[in-house]
């Protein structure tokens, strides 16, 4: 238990050296939270464009300050490179690459097993390796651990590997990497004591569990359960919607109840890259062992079929002012796929903006936090404007589909000619002008 007792030893005296694979919006906090913790952080990205902007003190994430990150570099507590060979003097190691869907909802587990290829080079007796990232149950043990332990080092004794998810919210000005209590599985329990140690320094809680298995069903069943709830309350709207009841009036209501309800609110589909994919994370691997996850197909029919019924909507409002779609000016407002963050990834405002594309409407979108954007299906990027007067009054549509605090609701009630509110930003007032999902 040698290598177990010098860890804990390392990481207790702040001597561990720490890296991080994969700065984004999960690794660049994770990074700065172990650097604020008092340990020495190697950060490692593909990217070289991010691991220079890192070493240069300039944050892309907005959770993360410039100030925070500067004072992590300058007091040389993290350095960031694209070259895993910094492992060899490192004692942990975070994993937080993407784990995408693949076009048939199939895991794409690729950027894991590249991060390992790199890992396994370098690693040497006395290292913790911690994945991550979300997969469905059975990836560590199944990819982490065959990787590694090709290397012929034993797993709780030479080397440890635990799953501990990131839960971050981007955007949350309330919880952060360091206040959300963190779920720690360990292959053994040696492996569960050296990654609490570690994450124990960082945040606030830790909460062991028993298996690996166990923590990457966590954090699946946590995102299940939104993406569940969104589908059910997107069914509900639907309802509402051809029965002529404003559903966010019902929402508010049934809130009052001061238990055993928990209210989730409709809207243009769901984004990030969480919601949408880490349920088919789960019904995969469920498929794999005989097991139909219904709730999940079914919500992720409910929820993918939004932004097609908000196109409907976008439709029904034009033909109302006696306009077509095609030729129609439309600014969608707000293409982040969630309010007051610059994420666009999986944003239902990019499969809108492509179906109203195909129909003929000329569009344009204006958002503070993203400064150009790409939709696949459409040649050139779309052109952003600022929210103001003349570009209210010269749409046709505004279409609200990120309801950004940023956004002045006012100048848009004042000079849009035809509102669609997807969230409910203009809390009912406009009348006719106003349509609702
Ligand atoms: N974004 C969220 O809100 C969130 C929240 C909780 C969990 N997660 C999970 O965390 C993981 C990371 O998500 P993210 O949002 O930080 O992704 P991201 O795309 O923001 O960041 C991932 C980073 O990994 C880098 N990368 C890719 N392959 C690499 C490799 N082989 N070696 C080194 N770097 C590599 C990329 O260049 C990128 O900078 C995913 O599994 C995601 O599901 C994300």
């Amino acid at each position: 238990m040698t290598n177990k007792i010098e860890l804990l030893e390392k990481i207790e005296d702040r001597k561990a050296v720490c890296a991080v694979i994969g700065l984004g919006y999960v690794g660049l906090p994770l990074a700065v939270g172990l650097a604020n913790a008092g340990f020495n952080v190697r950060g490692v990205d593909v990217d070289p464009e991010k691991a220079r902007m890192v070493c240069n003190g300039e944050s892309y994430i907005p959770d993360v300050s410039d100030d925070e990150l500067q004072k992590a570099v300058k007091n040389g507590r993290l350095t960031a490179g694209s070259d895993y060979s910094v492992l060899s003097e490192c004692d942990t190691v975070s994993i937080c690459v993407p784990t995408p869907l693949r076009k048939t909802r199939d895991p794409d587990i690729s950027f894991i097993v590249e991060a390992l290829q790199e890992i396994k080079k370098y690693i040497h007796p006395g290292m913790l390796i911690v994945l991550e990232s979300t997969s469905y149950p059975g990836t560590t043990e199944e990819i982490v651990v065959s990787a590694l332990t090709g290397s012929k080092l034993r797993v709780g004794s030479d080397i440890f590997v635990a799953f501990s998810p990131e839960r971050v919210d981007p955007g949350n000005p309330v919880y952060h990497t360091g206040n959300i209590p963190k779920v720690v599985g360990g292959v053994t329990p040696a492996c569960t004591d050296v990654a609490s140690a570690l994450y124990g320094n960082v945040v606030e809680k830790v909460h062991a569990v028993s298996s690996t298995r166990v923590a990457e069903m966590i954090k699946l069943l946590e995102n299940t359960f939104r993406s569940v709830n969104i589908g059910l309350v997107n069914e509900i709207a639907l309802m509402c919607n051809q029965m002529g009841i404003n559903v966010w009036e019902v929402i508010e209501g049934a809130a009052t109840k001061p238990f055993g309800f928990m209210p989730f609110f409709p809207g243009p589909g769901l984004g990030g890259h969480c919601i949408p994919i880490d349920p088919f994370y789960l019904s995969w691997k469920a498929r794999s062992v005989g097991f139909e996850a219904r709730f999940i197909e079914l919500a992720g029919q409910v929820n993918s079929y939004m932004p097609l019924h908000v196109v409907g909507k976008a439709m029904d409002a034009l033909n109302a002012a006696g306009k077509s779609v095609s030729g129609s000016r439309v600014l969608i407002l707000g293409v982040a796929y969630k309010k007051n963050i610059d994420d666009t990834r999986e944003s239902p405002a990019l499969d809108i903006i492509m179906k109203l594309n195909l129909k003929g409407a000329d569009i344009v979108y204006a958002d503070p936090y993203v400064d150009d954007l790409a939709v696949e299906g459409i040649d050139s990027h779309i052109e952003r404007v600022e929210l103001n007067k003349e570009t209210l009054t010269s749409a046709d549509l505004v279409v609200i589909i990120a309801d950004h605090d940023a956004f002045d609701y006012q100048l848009v009630l004042k000079h849009a000619p035809l509102i669609l509110d997807t969230r409910n930003a203009m809390r009912g007032a406009g009348g006719d002008r106003v349509w609702s999902i």
